[in-house]
């Protein structure tokens, strides 16, 4: 029996693959892709690679084969509609090739959540719960590194660190750090039927974030908070696309609002130490 994890190719499947071998378990770990080519290029030779597209539902169940545990990490696609069709065929496939247990990449506090993508994960939590299937909802929040990035730079440049997030706070986690709390999750032996939240326990805020950039790289930051309204004039004089203008904007507008707030309390169980902010800022950063 095996452990499979899908989206294996893309940047989270590949950390948690990582994780998982230095775990030196004696499951088979299986990544399922639909670029075969690809997988072969990123992962070692240990890992048996098997086809299998989200739109495909024949092959899925043929990737499925004799797997324990199956690590479903949800789709990109960013038409939520088709996202909804594809989570369900891999659930359906998922079942009827009787995997023992299915482990989905779900969305922080779905059931409360204010951010639009929580209903697409509710409705995978749904779908999952019809099949029968035994779960473990692993309820991701927003990654660190959808703020922290390469962009903070041009923070660092005009001294100047724009958002319409108020003073929320923002319980974001890094892929890292998700990808090793997830390992060890499938590494154990689980409940079933169980949601763990892997929300950090150190939310932070656009003003410590300003403090962090302006110590990390030498030159002062200062935050700006702005109005929706606001942000996205400044978005749009940035260049971003009108739609990932919108969505950045309702999201950070739910940040202000307490969205993502809470810190969470089952990532201390999983890993052992979340990487900072100051580590993260640390990273992406090219002046300073
Ligand atoms: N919590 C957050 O802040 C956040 C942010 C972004 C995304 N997400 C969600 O979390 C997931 C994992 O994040 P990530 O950073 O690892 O994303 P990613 O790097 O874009 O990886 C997505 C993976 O899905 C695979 N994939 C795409 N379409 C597929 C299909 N039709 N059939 C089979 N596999 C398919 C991709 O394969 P290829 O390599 O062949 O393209 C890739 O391996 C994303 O897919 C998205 O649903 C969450």
């Amino acid at each position: 029996m095996s452990i499979a994890i899908t989206g294996a190719t893309g940047n989270l499947g590949n950390l948690v693959i990582q994780e998982l071998l230095e775990k030196e378990l004696e499951e088979t770990v299986v990544a399922v892709v639909r670029n075969e080519e690809k997988a072969k290029d990123q992962l070692p030779d240990t890992v048996e690679i098997r086809y299998g597209d989200y739109a495909s539902y024949d092959s899925l169940v043929n990737a499925f084969q004799g797997i324990r545990k199956l690590l479903f990490i949800s789709s990109p696609s960013t038409d939520d509609m088709e996202r909804v069709i594809q989570h369900a065929t891999v659930v359906k496939a998922a079942r009827d090739a009787a995997v023992e247990q299915i482990f989905y990449t779900s969305f922080s506090n779905a059931d409360h959540s204010t951010i639009p993508l929580a209903k697409l994960h509710l409705a995978t939590e749904a779908a999952i719960k019809v099949s029968g299937l035994a779960y473990t909802f692993i309820r991701n929040p927003l990654y660190t590194e959808v703020f922290i990035n390469s962009s903070l730079n041009q923070s660092i440049a005009s001294g100047k660190l724009v958002a319409n997030t108020g003073d929320g706070k923002l319980n974001t986690t890094s892929r890292k750090d998700l990808a090793k709390a997830t390992a060890t999750l499938l590494s154990q032996n689980n409940g079933q039927n169980e949601i763990i939240d892997l929300a950090s326990s150190q939310p932070w805020s656009y003003q410590e974030l300003a403090t962090t950039l302006s110590e990390t790289s030498g030159k002062t930051v200062t935050y700006e908070p702005v109005s929706y309204e606001e942000v996205l004039i400044y978005f749009k004089n940035s260049g971003l696309p009108k739609p990932a203008a919108e969505f950045s904007a309702s999201m950070n507008q739910a940040i202000a609002q307490g969205d993502i707030k809470e810190p969470g309390t089952d990532i201390n169980k999983l890993i052992d130490q979340e990487i900072s902010l100051k580590d993260m800022v640390s990273k992406v950063l090219t002046i300073g």
